[in-house]
């Protein structure tokens, strides 16, 4: 590139920049939250969305300005406004009198080369089309009514993992009778199993022909969700989107195109056993009603299908992300551990195996659950959402097309709220109905709340309770396991979780 292209890009980039700064509505400062500081020329905000610092995390960044500004302010990406809002009030205004103007997703373009053309459900704008398959979805799906159906599936699946770690156990026992594990593989394989055989009547083995192809399932399925959510630097300055500054975008499309790979091939495989009559999953009922309905003008049936199921599967990951955060917390408390299966020696003793009708007397063990999403939100910056209208949060303007964050994570260790916020204290939520007024929104809030929330933490009660039933965990030399993490659309582990498993029930019960 020559001089003078670099001194018109250069001069175009800084008019760019100076129209968006100087123009009428943003000269209407006044009216607005404090702006924090920290914007970079053109992008303004966006690199804190990207920096993967333990310690600069975008949600630990917020909660760091929020001492500064206070617990609403504004930020920019690129030319657009943003809002980040941090306490159980504004979150409370934000999902109640707000809500339906914070309903709608921001339309990303890079979004869009992943999302079916924003056809999956996480991702579309408010209106019909997301109204029509989030029914489906909520009756369908994940009702309490489905869920008590299947709960079965649920604990049919653990009880085989666990079955499957038994086995692996006998392969690697030491001479102290306990084996080394990696945890986080081992809840992705059960997590991705429950859910594919919800959807879309499916299961891997765990040995055999089939690792292969579930290890590659569960990568696309990770990767996609890694990808999607994040604002480009194409979505923040358009004109820029040609240069795909890290190469997320040439990323999305071959993610979209294993994906696509994979759900079209379910999809061939149920369109052909339909024309028998069979119907017992999800994609199942979602071929037989879109037969008769149709879901807005803009998608086609196949696209319907393949991104609502995709969106289901690869979203359902989050499960798989808390129950690690779940375990590791357990072993870094080793005496809330203790209390966890001191309930399931009362309740269900150790003569027999765990049956799902148990799982409703495990009040400590649903504590520990909920304690573990308000200190360690999969998403501690909830979803991602746009205002649709201009609207009034906390006295100040908040104007039409401003992307929201509610920081979760501030939110739910707000020390007014919450004694002693940073510690991990189940009895908070033993007999206390202190986390129904917005200051526990792991799931989110309003009508966009996570609709997966009753499959999520009946999920996390049934795998822990089956687990620790079973088996006695430690970490490898009783040293505390690593914290750190990576914030993507969820707060992953990025180290192993390595953990040494005994069994602690007869051999006949596994
Ligand atoms: C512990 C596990 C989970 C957590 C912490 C979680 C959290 C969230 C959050 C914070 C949102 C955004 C809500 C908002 O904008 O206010 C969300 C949306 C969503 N979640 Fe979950 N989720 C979990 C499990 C699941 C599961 C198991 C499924 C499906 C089987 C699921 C499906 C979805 C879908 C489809 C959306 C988009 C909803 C929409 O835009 O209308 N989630 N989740």
């Amino acid at each position: 590139m020559d001089l003078f292209s670099i001194a018109t890009i250069f001069l175009v980039l800084l008019s760019y920049y100076a129209f968006s700064y100087l123009s009428p509505k943003s000269r209407s400062r006044n009216r607005r939250p404090p702006e924090a500081g920290g914007a970079w020329p053109i992008i303004g905000h966006t690199h804190i969305m990207r920096n993967q610092s333990p310690d600069k995390l975008a949600h630990l960044t917020f909660a760091a300005m929020a001492e500064t500004y206070g617990p609403i302010f504004s930020l920019r990406f690129g030319s657009r406004p943003g809002l980040v809002v941090s306490s159980r009030e504004l979150a409370k205004e934000i999902f109640t009198t707000c809500d339906m103007v914070v309903s709608s997703r921001p339309f990303l373009k890079s979004a869009e080369i992943i999302s079916y053309e924003s056809a999956m459900i996480g991702f579309i704008k408010y209106g019909q089309y997301w109204r029509d398959v989030r029914k489906l979805i909520r009756v369908e799906l994940l009702s309490m009514r489905r869920m008590h159906m299947q709960r079965h599936v649920l604990a049919a699946e653990t009880a085989q993992s666990v079955r499957e770690l038994y086995g692996l156990w006998g392969e690697r026992k030491n001479a102290s009778g306990s084996a080394p594990v990696e945890m986080i593989e081992w809840f992705g394989n059960l997590n991705l199993n429950t859910v594919l055989r919800l959807v879309v009547g499916k299961r891997y083995a765990i040995s055999g022909d089939e690792v292969a192809e579930a290890r590659h399932c569960r990568r696309v399925m990770k990767a996609f969700f890694e990808l999607i959510g994040l604002p480009t630097i194409g979505d923040v300055v358009p004109f820029l989107r040609w240069l795909d500054i890290g190469g997320f975008e040439k990323k999305m499309k071959d993610t979209f195109h294993e994906m696509d790979a994979l759900i079209s091939k379910w999809l061939s495989e149920h369109r052909a056993a339909a024309a028998d009559g069979k119907q017992d999953d999800f994609m199942d009922i979602m071929i037989g009603v879109l037969k008769n309905a149709k879901f807005g003008n803009e998608y086609d049936e196949d696209t319907v299908i393949k991104a609502t199921c995709s969106n289901l599967i690869s979203g359902s990951d989050t499960n798989a992300v808390m129950l690690v955060w779940l375990l590791t917390h357990l072993l870094n408390n080793p005496k809330v551990l203790t209390k966890v299966q001191q309930e399931l020696d009362e309740k269900v003793g150790r003569e027999r195996r765990l049956e799902s009708s148990d799982i409703d007397n495990l009040v400590y063990l649903e504590a520990v659950v909920k304690e573990c999403l308000r200190l360690f939100p999969a998403g501690p910056l909830g979803g991602i959402r746009e205002f649709s209208e201009d609207c009034n949060v906390g006295g100040y303007e908040i104007e039409k097309g401003t992307i929201l964050y509610v920081n979760v994570w501030q939110l739910q260790r707000d020390p007014e709220v919450w004694p002693e916020p940073t510690k991990f204290l189940p009895e908070r939520f033993l007999g206390a109905d202190n986390h129904n007024d917005f200051q526990w929104v792991p799931f989110g809030g309003g009508r966009r709340i996570c609709p997966g929330a009753n499959l999520a933490l009946e999920m996390m009660k049934v795998v822990m309770a089956i687990l620790l039933h079973a088996f006695d965990v430690s970490t490898p030399d009783d040293e505390p396991v690593d914290m750190t993490a990576a914030l993507g659309v969820t707060l992953t582990k990025i180290t192993p979780l390595n953990v040494m498993v005994s069994p602690r029930l007869p051999a006949s019960l596994y």
